[in-house]
């Protein structure tokens, strides 16, 4: 997907080619529909059953009940949400998904979960290939997906992308709704209290580790995998703009992919933060690209001893251009995994990374620097855009503003 240098010369073909998505709103109604009639018929049953006399009051509290079930068990805080979707607006998701348990001992036996979140535009053409993924490892993984609203996914109730899709919206390509639609997704990841750690893919992302290895690796590591850099240059430093001060200064400013793992934590700060949101969304629009910027500085000010500094996924710029490489089928080949790949770490001293997830379809390869054992020195903070783009233009130090 859409990374760095790419993005300032092809915004018009990319556009056309991604974005933007239009409404979901059908399937909005169909959840009010099924809502109201859940509600009155919990309503019916309570008036003739409990035989409560004022019938305006209690119809009014059925419509709060129903939803919370069995308010003073435990169970109801700890069971995932049973159905993706639900009515809240971001503001009220965004709110109920930032509440923080702070006593650290779990009063159950907690296996933590990898919630891989798929932004994606439509279909997930390789979705086979991640059914494969996930086969047999169920209960260390849950999957949410935010396609655009309108789109009607068909998997069948086998699948594991079977009703995993969250109510989404409209996302325009370099805009907020980028972020937006990113944090919606961790937003709905967390009301699941087992997620322990979110993973950010496109519908063009494929893995290229297997589950086992990706779980020890990230549960292993003590950082969170978010690309984040200082690139000196117009498009890195270039696309600072001096009114997101004192918020924001230009020393502080960072610039990372797109895809990205963070822990829960990590998570449940970006989903709270109005610090340094409208900052971004008033004063970082194309070309200056939101989604490669907003987390990556914010955590950065706030929470760097936490960040890797580096993303999991990888896209491959060494064909040159503006764009980053497409794979098509003639590309994957055993030779292009084990030498290509490979190969491309050794070149950029990368030796103790294994690839884990490539992008292939139309867009481009991410591949997620796995080491084989999960602990993490953390001292790289090497970024392969930052290096092509050393290659490819003379520095430049003096921001644009
Ligand atoms: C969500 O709903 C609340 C309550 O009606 C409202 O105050 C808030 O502005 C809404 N947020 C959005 C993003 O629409
Ligand atoms: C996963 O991959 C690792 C490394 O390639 C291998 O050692 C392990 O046996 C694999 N696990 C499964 C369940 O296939
Ligand atoms: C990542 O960068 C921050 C500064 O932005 C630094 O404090 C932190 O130690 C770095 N992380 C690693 C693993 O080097």
């Amino acid at each position: 997907m859409a990374l760095e240098n790419g993005k300032d010369p092809g915004i018009t073909i990319r556009m056309a080619h991604y974005r933007p998505l239009p409404l979901r709103l059908l399937q909005f109604c169909l959840v009010f529909l099924a809502l109201g009639i859940g509600v009155s018929m919990v309503s019916m049953y309570t008036i003739r059953y409990l035989k409560v006399p004022n019938v305006g009051i209690t119809s009014r509290s059925n419509v709060i009940f129903p939803c919370i079930e069995e308010r003073d068990s435990l169970e109801s805080w700890i069971r995932p949400p049973s159905n993706l979707w639900h009515k809240m607006n971001d503001t009220e998701l965004f709110w109920r998904a930032s509440a923080v348990h702070l006593r650290k001992q779990y009063p159950f036996k907690r296996v933590p979960k990898i919630a891989f979140m798929f932004l994606a535009k439509g279909p997930l053409p390789l979705a086979p290939l991640w059914e494969k993924f996930f086969e047999g490892h169920e209960g260390l993984y849950s999957i949410y997906v935010h396609s655009l609203p309108g789109y009607v996914p068909d998997f069948p109730s086998a699948s594991v992308f079977y009703r995993r899709n969250i109510p989404s919206q409209k996302v325009e390509w370099g805009m907020m709704s980028m972020c937006d639609a990113e944090r919606r997704l961790l937003a709905n990841a967390l009301l699941d209290v087992s997620n322990e750690w979110f993973i950010l893919v496109s519908e063009s992302c494929i893995p290229l580790q297997n589950f086992s290895v990706i779980y020890h690796y990230i549960s292993k590591s003590r950082y969170s995998f978010m690309g984040a850099f200082d690139e000196l240059g117009p498009y890195g430093r270039g696309r600072y703009n001096p009114n997101m001060q004192p918020e924001v200064t230009l020393e502080q400013w960072r610039k990372g992919s797109q895809w990205f793992e963070v822990n829960r934590w990590l998570a449940v700060y970006i989903v709270q933060d109005t610090i340094y949101y409208p900052k971004f969304r008033d004063f970082c629009q194309p070309a200056c690209y939101v989604d490669e910027h907003y987390f990556p500085t914010m955590l950065s000010i706030q929470l760097p001893k936490l960040l890797a500094n580096r993303t999991l996924t990888w896209a491959d710029w060494s064909r040159g251009g503006a764009h980053p490489a497409t794979f098509g089928k003639n590309d994957i080949t055993e030779d292009f995994f084990s030498l290509n790949i490979y190969k491309l770490d050794l070149t950029e001293q990368l030796p103790r990374h294994i690839p884990h997830s490539v992008e292939t379809s139309s867009i481009t390869v991410a591949k997620g620097s796995l080491k084989s054992h999960g602990a993490d020195k953390g001292h790289e903070s090497y970024d392969r855009n930052r290096a092509s783009y050393k290659k490819s233009v003379p520095s430049y130090h003096k921001p644009v503003s």
